[in-house]
């Protein structure tokens, strides 16, 4: 019922819906101030928290060390501690082991491999094991099943000893033989069919997407720009490395303390798993550091601790090695992208044609969807996107931070780049030619788009005017410097997730959804939706997340988490007053007594008349009379383009990233990046000195967590534009780099002063807050912006990524 109060923006269809719904029980959408024109959120007396800066909640917990890590919960009586110990060996088959070394080790409790661990009820290497395990699954093989090894890194044996040390040392003892083939280390080795993945009806990854007749179009172009672009392997790279602890506390109950961006995910993937009801596997994430995509599937280590611990019969904790981070939770795969321009001599495109190889695994199609990102960016009426794929002797990659976008936005902004510099156009003004005043693929109108105040306010913040308009003439003593922009933009995805909220009559709330906080904020944003929903002070809400016990809710991941958590926090709260106001009608000794619950409104948490404001109760006076002392609301938020369908009965969409099919808008952020650069050339390094990123993203709910995220997103976005890169091997497919000293991610001296600016944006589409969700959308565009700045600098354009100092001297090299 709630789900009807979270918008509608359709005049008639509200009326219609009040009119049934007040019938049928009470006027809910009286209760609160909502009407056609603004939602609850934007009624001002009621957004006394959100929108404010407020400091982390969680801050003191973490300066302090009292936050509690998933690999940190050492209380557990009789915990035992595993290794995991891994091929070297990208193809092949184990022989066998010499067990003996190890096992004299002091400490060693059991060594487990294929031959004695007990096996999971289910894997998703069938349909049904898929199903039953839901989205969370990337990886469909589950190691430790037989003798063959598909990848170096793949877990081959498992150490389990009373210390962590112990553990170790006899790991290393293990010996373990493998008859190693000949690998393929990616799509680079041509002796591996490509194949389009289109077609398969489980497949992973889209096969060619169309409209138009994009080569005819494109052959008869009066301008045109053909490219190719590589992306390097990138991996995650969280502070904290992957854990998981595993509890059996009776043989058909398990608690799992898991290093995971939602425990709900991951509760339905292990309970799958295993073969447990679901309500009898629990899941523990309180505290998350960093996570990026690579925490939000399930991966072989969580289940292969829940088997250990059964096995072994203790509880069992396993925390991944930084070199195992490499090989064990994905990454953003290796690929190469042909992308194919034609415009008009103004620079309006007329054909896009795109083109994607990548490498995946031995046993999925898994891609990044670049082409989603190709083909609604602009306008452009003929469009074609092919996805291909090699399958390489590597890990399936995963979702890491705006998969699709990120790399896709590296090849498509520099492209535009190009045409703007051969047409003589402004790098600005042919984005402008080319704005999307309608989604391109669907021809929906956009909920809200802010992309043109993008540009006019980031340019006026670096100062753009002030560009000379030919490359390769501003210097700063040896310095070549050079300016570059790209267009940010991020989809918001479809999601829905419940939530709880416990009003006490003392004046504080406990809220909770089985979110987690992947270290962005999400405890202090929806602190302060709490606050606002409840008509309290956010230092009066304790909002508790991060336990599967709680109500059910989405993962934090494809920037869903703060616009469906405030979504389902303020639907509870709304089921909450609509309890408190039937008590209130119905109470002789309220002063709302015989009110109809339509005339009741609710401020700040006072019950009181529409249309006479000053006949009223506070919650808490109503609640005490009630011998209350607290009240519950229990509400399920939606959020996203499905949500109107969802609302009105339609099956929601099939997957979560079908945004934008049912509820007729198109649902995107949008920003823009500007940057300048100081190269060197004589050694090759690219110095970024100025960078302004501009973003409209709906409500901003924090703006000093939205900056951080922001910051953020644009700084692992010049690592990927200047240096991170996992290696493999071309011979033994295996990573050459697998470390925090040589896998190179920005820090501080690599960055510099940033400029953050948001739009004040309202939407009214996405849910009841217009919160659009901005976790990756700062990483879109800004590889484009650095490779943009360094061909305005130097005259030559880079498309390989990283743009390492090598390729830039080699690109000097080459005549302008
Ligand atoms: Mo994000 S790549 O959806 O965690």
């Amino acid at each position: 019922m709630n789900d009807l109060l979270l918008k509608s923006r359709n005049k008639q269809r509200q009326q219609r819906l009040r009119h049934e719904v007040s019938r049928l029980y009470l006027s809910l959408t009286d209760l609160i101030p909502m009407d056609t024109e603004s939602t609850f959120f934007e009624n001002p007396p009621q957004t006394v928290a959100v929108g404010q800066p407020l400091s982390r909640v969680d801050g003191r917990a973490k300066v302090t060390g009292a936050a509690k890590y998933s690999a940190e919960y050492n209380h557990l009586p009789g915990m035992v501690h595993a290794v995991i110990k891994t091929s070297d060996v990208a193809k092949g088959r184990v022989t066998g082991f010499d067990l003996s070394a190890a096992q004299r080790e002091p400490g060693v409790l059991a060594i487990l491999t294929h031959q004695n661990l007990p096996k999971p009820a289910l894997t998703a290497e069938t349909k049904e094991g898929k199903e039953a395990i839901g989205y969370s699954v990337q990886m469909t093989f589950m190691p430790l099943q037989s003798d063959q090894i598909f990848y170096a890194g793949q877990p081959v044996a498992i150490v389990v000893a009373d210390t962590l040390e112990h553990a170790q040392q006899a790991a290393a003892k293990l010996r373990v033989s493998i008859a190693a083939e000949a690998p393929i280390a990616s799509y680079q080795d041509t002796k591996a069919p490509r194949y389009n993945p289109g077609g398969k009806p489980d497949a992973d990854a889209e096969g060619t997407k169309r409209r138009g007749k994009a080569a005819e179009a494109f052959a008869a172009a009066p301008a045109q720009v053909t490219a190719t672009y590589s992306h390097a392997t990138n991996h995650h790279s969280p502070m904290e490395p992957s854990a998981t602890i595993a509890h059996w506390e009776a043989a058909d109950r398990l608690t799992v303390y898991d290093a995971t961006q939602g425990v709900s995910w991951q509760q339905r993937a292990l309970s799958a798993i295993l073969g447990l009801p679901q309500d009898q596997v629990r899941v523990i994430t309180k505290y998350l550091g960093g996570g990026f995509g690579c925490k939000g599937p399930i991966w072989p280590h969580s289940v292969l601790t829940a088997l250990t611990a059964k096995a072994v019969g203790r509880p069992v904790k396993l925390v991944l090695t930084r070199p195992q981070m490499f090989t064990s939770v994905g990454h953003r795969e290796d690929q190469e992208q042909t992308l194919r321009l034609g415009a008009t001599k103004q620079g309006k495109l007329l054909a896009l044609l795109h083109e994607k190889t990548s490498t995946t695994s031995p046993w999925d199609d898994y891609a990044e969807t670049n082409s989603k990102f190709m083909g609604m960016l602009y306008q452009c009426p003929n469009f074609e996107a092919t996805t291909k794929l090699v399958k390489g002797n590597v890990m399936t990659p995963t979702w890491m931070r705006a998969p699709g976008e990120a790399p896709g936005s590296f090849a498509l902004e520099s492209s535009m780049d190009d045409l703007a510099y051969q047409l003589g156009l402004d790098p600005v003004q042919i984005r402008l030619v080319n704005h999307a005043d309608k989604d391109p693929a669907t021809g929906q109108p956009w909920s809200s788009k802010s992309l043109k105040q993008c540009y006019q306010r980031g340019a006026e913040l670096f100062g753009w005017s002030k560009r000379n308009p030919k490359n390769g003439l501003t210097r700063d003593g040896k310095y070549l410097v050079g300016w570059g922009m790209a267009t940010a933009t991020y989809p918001v995805n479809d999601s829905q997730g419940n939530a709880r909220v416990r009003l006490f009559a003392d004046g504080h709330a406990v809220v909770q959804v089985a979110a987690t906080d992947l270290g962005t904020g999400t405890y202090t944003v929806i602190t302060q939706v709490a606050a606002d929903c409840l008509g309290i002070a956010p230092d009066k809400v304790r909002f508790e997340l991060g336990d599967s016990a709680l109500p059910t809710t989405n993962i934090s991941g494809g920037s869903m988490g703060a616009g469906t958590f405030a979504s389902s926090v303020y639907t509870a709260a709304q089921d909450l007053w609509q309890k408190l106001t039937k008590m209130a009608v119905t109470d002789a000794k309220s002063p709302l007594f015989r009110a109809k619950p339509a005339e009741v409104e609710v401020v700040k948490g006072r019950l009181q008349l529409k249309a006479n404001p000053a006949k009223g109760e506070d919650f808490a006076a109503l609640m005490k009379r009630g011998s209350l002392t607290d009240l519950e609301g229990f509400g399920q938020g939606k959020y996203g383009a499905g949500y109107e369908a969802a609302q009105s009965g339609a099956p929601a969409p099939a997957k979560p990233d079908d945004a934008g099919k049912e509820s007729g808008h198109a649902m995107y952020s949008f920003g823009a990046h500007f940057c300048e650069v100081r190269v060197d050339p004589e050694l090759g390094t690219v110095r970024i000195t100025k960078w302004v990123s501009v973003v409209a993203g709906g409500r901003i709910l924090n703006p000093k967590t939205a900056r951080s995220q922001v910051l953020g997103g644009a700084t692992m976005g010049i690592g990927a534009a200047l240096m991170e890169q996992t290696v493999r091997d071309p011979n033994l497919a295996r990573y050459t780099n697998a470390s925090l000293a040589d896998y190179h991610v920005p820090v501080n001296a690599d960055i510099p002063d940033m400029t953050v600016e948001f739009i004040d944006e309202h939407d009214p589409y996405i849910n009841a807050l217009g919160v659009k969700g901005i976790g990756e959308i700062a990483i879109v565009g800004t590889a484009a912006a650095v490779g943009n700045a360094i061909f305005h600098a130097t005259g030559r354009r880079l498309r390989s990524l990283p743009m390492t100092p090598d390729k830039v001297l080699e690109a000097m090299r080459q005549p302008v």
